[in-house]
């Protein structure tokens, strides 16, 4: 078996940091390549797995090398609770274009508008796991890959495919725009191949993604409310096409 703690600091720059035995559950469980995998506690890990995860707790048995506290604290920016931290590998961008344009497509694509808060992302990438959305796309310079995305996503990201794009490289399909100014979203039924865009947590839509907006679409709000959070948004809106017909993957 390759050591760990040789390894880590070679994939370190080129891999994704799962945060705690739930982003390693999660990633393990939606086929993630995960080559190194530690825990300063394996016998409380692998009683998590009893617990909460026994459909991968045979893989987590195989994956896990126990180091000491110290080597865990220093492999990690924030020490999680679980004590647990692994490495996985970011799905390629040809792969993940591909996915995005296959069809007939099953599931919306979320995109992003140039958001600025990387905790709204991570949300949004679970949400989207969630609700077996086909992928979420970002426009703008945040990475939705940066470890704090990961972190607030879960290990989800592997559940779904994420990825950054301008807007002229967006995936086909109708596109529906949520903005408080656009026609009740409850009048409309969201098709399985929709693409779905939300603004940015301060400016909202941009220009460019406006003009390429099929439907300006709103979630119900009381006056004199400016506006939802973003990853909120996100929610209504996923919640409103799987209540209209359209349905999480199984
Ligand atoms: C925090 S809001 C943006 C607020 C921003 N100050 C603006 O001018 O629009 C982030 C995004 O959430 C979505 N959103 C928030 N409230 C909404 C609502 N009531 N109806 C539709 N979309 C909404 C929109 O996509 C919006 O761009």
């Amino acid at each position: 078996m390759t050591d760990p703690l040789r390894s880590w600091p070679r994939l370190a720059g080129t891999c994704v940091l799962l945060d705690g035995f739930h982003a390693l559950k999660h990633a393990v469980r939606f086929g993630a390549e995960v080559p190194v995998a530690v825990t300063a506690d394996r016998q409380a890990a692998l009683a998590l797995a009893d617990e909460l995860a026994p459909d991968v707790r045979e893989r987590l048995d195989a994956l896990l090398t126990e180091v000491a506290e110290e080597t865990y604290r220093a492999l990690v920016p924030r020490p999680h609770p679980t004590a647990v931290a692994a490495l996985a590998v970011r799905p390629s961008r040809r792969d993940n274009l591909r996915a995005l344009e296959r069809v007939p497509r099953r599931a919306p694509v979320v995109v992003l508008d140039q958001p600025r808060n990387l905790g709204n992302a991570g949300a949004v990438v679970r949400l989207a796991a969630g609700f077996g959305a086909t992928g979420v796309v970002t426009t703008g310079t945040l990475d939705p890959w940066h470890p704090t995305v990961v972190r607030g996503g879960a290990g989800l990201h592997f559940a779904t495919v994420v990825e950054r794009l301008t807007v002229e490289e967006l995936p086909r399909g109708p596109l529906f725009a949520l903005d408080p100014e656009g026609e009740d979203i409850r009048g409309v039924k969201l098709p399985d191949d929709a693409v779905l865009a939300f603004g940015s947590e301060r400016s909202g839509l941009s220009a460019q993604l406006r003009s390429r907006t099929d439907h300006l679409l709103a979630l119900p709000m009381r006056p004199q409310v400016s506006s939802y959070n973003l990853a909120t948004s996100v929610a209504m809106t996923l919640y409103h096409w799987s209540a209209t017909g359209g349905a999480p993957a199984s």
